[in-house]
């Protein structure tokens, strides 16, 4: 406690986040390595710096993380955890799906995977250990396993990869139903006349993840609908064999691409109290706490 910042961290019960920056040479050196390990014994968090240019002019790791990394570590460590939870795998699927006619042109949907990353933020925060699956072009979530997919085809084979190591499924990805029946190697030629494009279906990851699960594993699906939303959502909720489903309205610009979202919990039980109009990562905390308590009152 030789100045101010050693005596304010060493008298306060405050949860404690570095981000350190330094030169590279400094960064890598053992003795720095191991006091950050000592930290870390502490229970104080470590964001670990990028590369780039440095102050000094050299190039290499020690770079101050990027200001919304450090956010986002802030986010997780100052969540309090749930128990229900607390260490429990979760996998998670996000954005849309790419289904290649040829290698220019492709079949996809107006998601954008915003609701799918913040459902894995928010588990993340609470203390899950979130593998994302994800479709798009959002940036990955920090602290999240995240795996990049194209096609519905390469999203089932990543989430069959990770599902019997996962205690829980959430199927936010807004998954292509057809694709292309054959994808051309080199870019199709117009021609003259009326074109015709045969589709064919493609997997259902949810319906499969659900179909092959241990009765300790959880899952809940989305149901994005435009009309008659909660008779379509429990005919898939009984259909996919699931725990719950989110029924998100997707009329008139809701739901894919908004700002602020509706999602109407559905159980065995029937209709569950609205969650929202919140924008996605509230949204996306609420949908978390009401699932924990499921699982919670689940245990009872
Ligand atoms: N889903 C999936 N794989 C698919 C299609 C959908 O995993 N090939 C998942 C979505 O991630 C979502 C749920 O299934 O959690 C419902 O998707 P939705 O498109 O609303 O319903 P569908 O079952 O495709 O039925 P329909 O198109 O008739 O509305």
């Amino acid at each position: 406690a030789s100045d101010l910042l050693s005596t304010v961290l060493l008298a306060t019960r405050a949860p404690v986040l570095w981000a350190p920056a330094m030169n590279t040479g400094m960064w890598e050196h053992p003795a720095v390595q191991a006091n950050l390990q000592r930290l870390r014994s502490y229970g104080h968090a470590v964001v670990d710096p990028g590369e780039g240019v440095l102050a000094c002019g050299e190039e290499g790791a020690g770079k101050l993380a990027d200001v919304a990394v450090i956010a986002e570590a802030i986010q997780v460590h100052g969540t309090p955890k749930l128990d229900t939870l607390l260490g429990r795998r979760v996998l998670i699927t996000a954005g849309p799906t790419r289904e290649d006619l040829d290698p220019v042109r492709t079949l996809t949907n107006r998601s954008t995977g915003a609701m799918g990353i913040e459902l894995a933020r928010a588990f993340r925060d609470v203390g899950a250990r979130v593998q994302l699956v994800l479709g798009g072009d959002l940036p990955e979530p920090w602290g999240v396993e995240t795996v990049r997919v194209r096609s519905a085809q390469q999203m089932l084979a990543a989430c069959k990869a990770r599902w019997p190591d996962s205690e829980g499924f959430v199927a936010a990805a807004a998954v292509a139903d057809q694709r292309p029946e054959a994808a051309s190697p080199e870019k199709v030629k117009k021609t003259d006349g009326p074109e015709t494009l045969t589709l064919v279906r493609t997997p259902d990851i949810l319906a499969t993840l659900a179909a092959g699960r241990q009765p300790e594993q959880w899952v809940v699906g989305f149901a994005a609908e435009s009309e008659m939303h909660l008779e379509h959502a429990a005919e898939k909720l009984a259909r996919k064999r699931l725990d719950a489903i989110l029924v998100n309205d997707v009329q008139a610009g809701r739901g894919f691409g908004a700002q602020a979202n509706t999602l109407t919990p559905l159980t065995a039980q029937g209709p569950q109290p609205v969650l929202g109009p919140l924008p996605k990562d509230q949204l996306a905390r609420a949908v978390v706490q009401w699932w924990a308590r499921c699982l919670e009152s689940g245990r009872d």
